[in-house]
């Protein structure tokens, strides 16, 4: 565990105005904490679809069907999924030719799939164990407060 980005991740879904601007702190708090990051961002699920959300990190696709990529995959197997060379992956979708694995956690409030985390790196096999665990911390933290909170205002 990594304990100061997850104390730190804590305070910023405390202090929580909007699920906006929540999502929007916690995707730079990630960029900027971890290294060897190329994008770290949120696809909210519009109840047919990822939407893009707040990210840090290239300009990204803006809808994923549930269908198609290492985000897709994750919604309809509704736990974390890792690939540590996206390459071998048979349907990943390259948002930046830099990204070499990449971790997608689901966001689950009581039931309902909220959307996912997604984080890339340009590094193979980036996401040991520890971090995998830091990063599921957090957006079980998420979960249990962004529910109950305006989307925007
Ligand atoms: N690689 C993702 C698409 C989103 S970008 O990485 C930002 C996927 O395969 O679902």
């Amino acid at each position: 565990m990594n304990n100061q980005l997850f104390e730190t991740a804590k305070i910023l879904i405390q202090d929580h105005p909007t699920q906006l601007s929540v999502y929007a702190n916690l995707a730079s708090l990630i960029y900027g904490e971890l290294p060897n990051l190329n994008w770290v961002g949120f696809y909210l699920n519009d109840g047919n679809r990822l939407i893009l959300g707040p990210f840090m990190g290239k300009p990204a696709t803006t809808e994923i069907s549930y269908d198609r990529g290492v985000c897709g995959e994750c919604v309809r197997k509704r736990h974390t999924v890792y690939v540590p060379d996206v390459h071998l992956h048979p349907d990943h979708i390259a948002c930046d030719a830099a990204s070499e694995s990449e971790l997608v956690i689901p966001m689950i409030s009581n039931g309902v799939l909220l959307g996912v985390l997604d984080i890339d790196s340009p590094k193979k096999d980036r996401f040991d164990h520890n971090t995998i665990k830091t990063i599921e911390k957090i957006v079980e933290e998420l979960v249990n407060v962004v529910d109950n909170i305006p989307f925007f205002k």
